[in-house]
């Protein structure tokens, strides 16, 4: 193989793979990027005008290379791709186990290792093989193993290339990455991989580890993270009881240059396919390898973010004038349609066991599809405004920061006299709702 890859196929076409390769294929127009996918419905998606991913700027880019050196195909029709390949990436999704050992914290391996069977059999010559899906450390070996035990004559490379991304702002993270991280320690391997992503990215950002130090660096960047907004939601509460206000705390602790200012934002709790997934897998790790007292302060982290979810739920619960509530934002977090481990999912379904209705409106996740996640619940309904949502309501409880939430006029709002408003993301306009004669509840500060 030239040391530079011509050849480069993504199995997994989700929220990482699909925007990943696109910008790949984008900044490398010398390179044929194949992605593919079990599911054909996603791939039609994905060739079509409606995209199954939102991401701002995405569209822009897929319009750019579709076609041209991007190619998304069902994965049955895309074996011929994957046998010509220089390098595979493994995207598929990595959840957390529901049965057998490690249930419930440890990660679920058995979509990777499908991947890894299916490489083995398919893959002629040499074959660089990338973890991009968040794997638990250790994972590439599992990999390897079912690599070598292969029929085809191929010879692997196994690397660890943990994607950073934040979704909502993908595009963004992937053209100007803080750092690309290449874990291997196969020297000519490394340097391909390295070979794709110097097309765009500085040399000095392009890091190299050891293949279980890239594992564990993602594990611990989003355990650090999640750490963070656990920190901050924990004193939002404190601040609810004392008068002090967590927006001018965080304000404060973000201005010392060792702690910085990103971050710190109160909310309702983190959601999404990342945070809680790896924090229990590094729980899990941590277990395993006699460290209870490492998983315990990691776990630290998960209980809070439940206990802030299942303490804002319990606000809307004792705060509604009336039966029915207004869900703003179903989205974990604005400019996405993912609502993976969203608080919006954990809210809901409290407030619906508390017997209240709630009527949901997100700008971009399907409703059908969250509803069906709740288990198609009588009492749950999804409106196609935020106002249409809003009326009648007796409690409105805004859930994701869209920015459309922050400019709502509440002044025409038809809210149910003495309904409250409960912001779980301090986005509201405070004196537009108090204007408007609602109550109002924010996050980390007593009286706003
Ligand atoms: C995260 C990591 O940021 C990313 O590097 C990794 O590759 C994948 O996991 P993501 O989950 O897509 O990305 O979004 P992120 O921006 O990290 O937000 C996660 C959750 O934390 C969201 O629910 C968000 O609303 C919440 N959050 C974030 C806060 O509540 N407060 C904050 O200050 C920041
Ligand atoms: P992520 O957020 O990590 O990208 P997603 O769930 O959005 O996760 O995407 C993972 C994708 O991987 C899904 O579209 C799923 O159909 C696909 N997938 C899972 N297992 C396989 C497999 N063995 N072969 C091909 N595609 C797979």
């Amino acid at each position: 193989m030239n040391s530079r890859p011509r050849k480069i196929v993504c199995i997994g076409a989700g929220y990482v793979g699909g925007p990943t390769m696109a910008v790949i294929a984008a900044r490398c127009p010398d390179v044929q990027v194949t992605v593919l996918d079990l599911n054909a419905e996603r791939i039609a998606a994905w060739n079509s005008g409606s995209l199954p991913v939102f991401e701002p700027g995405l569209p822009e880019i897929i319009r750019q290379v579709r076609g041209r050196n991007l190619h998304f195909i069902p994965q049955a029709q895309g074996l011929a791709a994957l046998a010509e390949a220089d390098v595979v990436f493994i995207s598929v999704q990595t959840p957390t186990k529901t049965s057998g050992a490690g249930a419930g914290k440890a990660s679920d391996l058995q979509f990777v290792e499908a991947c890894a069977h299916l490489i083995a059999q398919q893959a002629r010559g040499h074959t660089i093989v990338v973890e991009k899906s968040t794997m638990p450390v250790r994972a590439a070996e599992r990999i390897q193993q079912i690599l070598s035990a292969n029929q085809t004559g191929g010879t692997f490379a196994v690397l660890s290339n943990p994607e950073f991304l934040a979704e909502g702002t993908a595009i963004r993270d992937l053209e100007h990455p803080d750092r690309v991280l290449i874990g291997g320690e196969d020297p000519a391997a490394v340097a391909a991989l390295k070979s794709i992503y110097a097309a765009w990215v500085a040399p000095e950002k392009i890091l190299t580890t050891g293949l279980w130090s890239a594992e564990l660096s993602k594990l611990a960047a989003n355990a650090f993270l999640a750490q963070r907004i656990s920190s901050i939601n924990s004193l939002s509460a404190l601040c609810e009881q004392t008068g002090a206000d967590v927006a001018e705390v965080a304000a404060v602790v973000g201005t010392d240059s060792r702690i910085g200012p990103k971050f710190l934002q109160a909310s309702v709790g983190f959601g999404g396919s990342c945070f809680q997934k790896d924090l229990l897998s590094l729980i899990y790790l941590c277990e395993h390898h006699g460290l209870p007292e490492v998983a315990a302060y990691w776990q630290g982290v998960v209980d809070i973010n439940e206990w802030q979810k299942h303490r804002f739920a319990a606000v809307v619960q004792q705060a509604a004038a009336n039966r029915r509530v207004a869900v703003l934002g179903l989205a974990f977090k604005k400019d996405t349609n993912d609502f993976r481990e969203s608080a919006a999912l954990a809210v809901c379904r409290r407030l619906l066991q508390s017997g209240l209705e709630v009527v949901a409106y997100d700008p971009r996740v399907d409703g059908t599809r969250f509803a069906a996640e709740l288990g198609n619940p009588s009492h749950f309904s999804v409106a196609s405004t935020a106002a249409q949502a809003l009326a009648g309501a007796g409690a409105v409880a805004v859930l994701t920061e869209w920015d459309e939430f922050r400019s709502i006029a509440w002044a025409s709002a038809k809210l149910s006299p003495g309904a409250m408003v409960c912001d779980g993301r301090n986005v509201v306009d405070r004196t537009a709702v108090r204007q408007a004669g609602y109550g109002l509840r924010v996050i980390g500060s007593a009286a706003p």
